[in-house]
């Protein structure tokens, strides 16, 4: 192949091309990204949280209470947290132990910082307590005395001694007294940017890989909910952990929201992205499995008023100065500084019923008038049904949204003939967040040929960077066991991360990025449309380092030898660094590799069988 690549045929294109799309899906939150490692602290799991309303989805799930014992919510920590442990023990060394999410894995000689509510309820007492496994070894302890009957927090750090998986906490009792016990919590003390309340090291660093300029949350589907009941309230999600409001998960789970709206934003600010809180409007999911005709119902018009309200707080919330009434709800959690909120969704691949556009447009004017320096983003529908796209985009015609939210799943095939899909986009309208996409194969893998036709639309979106502001593969984490979607980018367990093909495209498209994007001449020797259609190219100039990024994507089973003519360019060395992502297209562990290429004209190199290779070049 011969790439010209003309320095003058060049246009300004968005800076946030790629981001993430983070959802409570596959166990995300809970028992995932989020640092906590006692499942169910708070006693609030219920079977109703389950599709099949499984009774062993309880207030005791994770525990085993190895002595006599009930359940009470007479005298809650706070109103929102009901449920409570009470030992009645009738001999000393009773026992009660949390079985973690799948168990509990430590690294060895860290220190784990826990936390409980306790109070006695007859009789001061000791408790014991330990991460430990199945045969009794005990890999750090502590202890906590418990006096006075009322609820007191206590703070108490283990030290290991060394790294263990499938462990418990266990809380052994010194004598036979009754005491109550809540919010039983460890965490990491070693968590992303060292936060409290903070989240999985590995997890959170290999999101910060990406380099992803935003952050979409909480979803996806969780954020318009299971029901009109189920709809995501921000409000529930702020606060002391004690006093936030779980929920039942779409996903048939439950959510602690100890990850919540401000652990998101705080994330988003330690990782330098845009936060972009996703809001239903007013609707809940199409596919709810409650609430009757799911997306035809909507929030009664009386409760309009009180939801739109809901949102301008949240803007108060992000935005608003430490003194004002939301605002100081952040300062209060430690945070004063705004959080410089710039867009807020609102809506998520909704059909666009009459029913959602009554209660969009109520939503979007208010927003409007209230908050001009917001940009809302509106949706199109899911993809798949034509004619809610449509509608969505008439609704984004006439009420002039700046950007809508746009969702495709498609097949590796459908990626690669439609590589044109923005080209003709009209650029007088709203501009594109591609919110949600990924390539599926039958079985679903996320392997080399999903991977490689992602990077070949990437290509096509950064030379539709002027109409597309924004892109998020969906979903984003998945917990090997507790997946309910794939593909998904990141694979983990308790102690491992398992990055995919996907994940290594996104990484190399959110590193290697660029703001002004440069036309390109491809010659190839075979000339047919579908050779041509697997082989993509596009140049960017990241203007900040002055390097020239090319991004060449070879889905071809052959290599391609390729003359690269950057002669319209002044280059600095005429050696560049060059990533390459390749392998097999049923490969699902394939990983970039580095290496040094010789850009001179009379020299050509190659273009491996399927692959992505990014070059970046340093110009005078
Ligand atoms: O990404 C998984 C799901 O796909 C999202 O929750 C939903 O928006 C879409 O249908």
């Amino acid at each position: 192949a011969k790439v010209k690549v003309l320095a003058e045929r060049k246009k300004q294109i968005s800076d946030q091309l790629i981001g993430v799309f983070y959802e409570d899906i596959n166990y995300a939150a809970d028992g995932g990204i989020y640092g906590e490692l006692i499942q169910n602290r708070d006693f609030e799991y219920h079977p109703l949280e389950r599709k099949n309303n499984d009774p062993n989805w309880n207030a005791l799930t994770a525990w085993e209470v190895l002595t006599d014992h009930k359940i009470d919510s007479t005298q809650p920590i706070h109103k929102n947290n009901k449920h409570y442990l009470v030992l009645q023990p009738k001999n000393s060394g009773a026992l009660v132990r949390n079985l973690g999410y799948d168990g509990i894995s430590v690294k060895g000689g860290e220190k784990y910082d826990l936390s409980l509510f306790v109070k006695e309820i007859e009789g001061d007492n000791v408790l014991q307590i330990s991460l430990k496994d199945r045969q009794g070894t005990s890999y750090g302890t502590t202890q906590i005395r418990v006096k006075g009957t009322f609820w007191k927090k206590h703070k108490a750090v283990i030290k290991t001694k060394s790294a263990g998986d499938e462990l418990f906490l266990e809380i052994q009792l010194q004598k036979p007294s009754s005491i109550a016990l809540d919010m039983i919590s460890l965490f990491p003390r070693n968590t992303f940017n060292n936060r409290t309340n903070g989240l999985r090291q590995d997890l959170a660093q290999v999101i910060a890989d990406i380099n992803p300029k935003f952050v979409r949350f909480p979803g996806g589907c969780v954020a318009h909910g299971d029901g009109l009941e189920n709809i995501y309230n921000w409000k529930h999600t702020v606060g002391p952990l004690e006093a936030r409001i779980p929920q039942r998960n779409i996903w048939g789970y439950h959510q602690s929201v100890g990850l919540g709206y401000f652990e998101y934003f705080q994330f988003c600010e330690d990782i330098d992205a845009t936060p972009i809180p996703i809001i239903a409007a007013g609707v809940p999911c199409q596919n709810s499995s409650t609430g009757g005709a799911g997306q035809q119902c909507g929030l009664p018009m009386e409760e309009m008023d009180a939801y739109i309200q809901d949102i301008l707080d949240l803007i108060e919330w992000a935005n608003g100065p430490a003194d004002s009434k939301w605002g100081s709800v952040r300062a209060k959690a430690g945070h004063p500084k705004p959080f410089n909120l710039k867009y807020i969704g609102i809506g998520n691949e909704d059909l666009i019923s009459d029913v959602f556009i009554e209660r969009f447009t109520m939503i979007y004017n208010a927003i409007q008038k209230a908050h001009p320096e917001i940009t809302v983003i509106g949706t199109v529908g899911p993809f798949s049904s034509g004619s809610d796209y449509e509608e969505g985009w008439r609704l984004a015609d006439e009420l002039d949204i700046p950007m809508v939210d746009e969702h495709y799943y498609q097949p590796p095939g459908w990626f690669i003939h439609n590589q044109d899909f923005y080209d003709t986009y009209d650029r007088s309208k709203s501009k594109v967040y591609l919110g949600e996409y990924a390539a599926h194969l039958p079985g679903r893998p996320n392997n080399i040929e999903t991977a490689l036709s992602e990077a070949l639309y990437l290509t096509s979106i950064e030379r539709n960077g002027d109409i597309v502001e924004m892109s998020s593969y969906a979903p984003l984490l998945a917990k090997e066991g507790s997946t309910q979607w794939n593909p998904d980018l990141i694979y983990f367990d308790n102690s491992q991360v398992h990055l995919t093909p996907g994940y290594y495209v996104q990484k190399l498209f959110g590193n290697h990025g660029g703001t002004l994007y440069f036309d390109h001449q491809l010659k190839l020797s075979n000339n047919s449309g579908d050779v041509k259609k697997r082989v993509a190219v596009s140049s960017v100039l990241d203007e900040s380092s002055n390097e020239l990024i090319i991004k060449l994507v070879n889905l071809l089973p052959v290599a391609v030898e390729t003359q690269l003519d950057l002669d319209e360019f002044n280059l600095a060395p005429r050696s560049a660094s060059m990533h390459t992502l390749s392998g097999h297209p049923d490969d699902e562990s394939a990983t970039p590799q580095k290496s040094e290429v010789d850009l001179d004209n009379s020299k050509s190199f190659n273009l491996k069988p399927y692959s992505l290779q990014v070059i970046r070049i340093k110009l005078l």
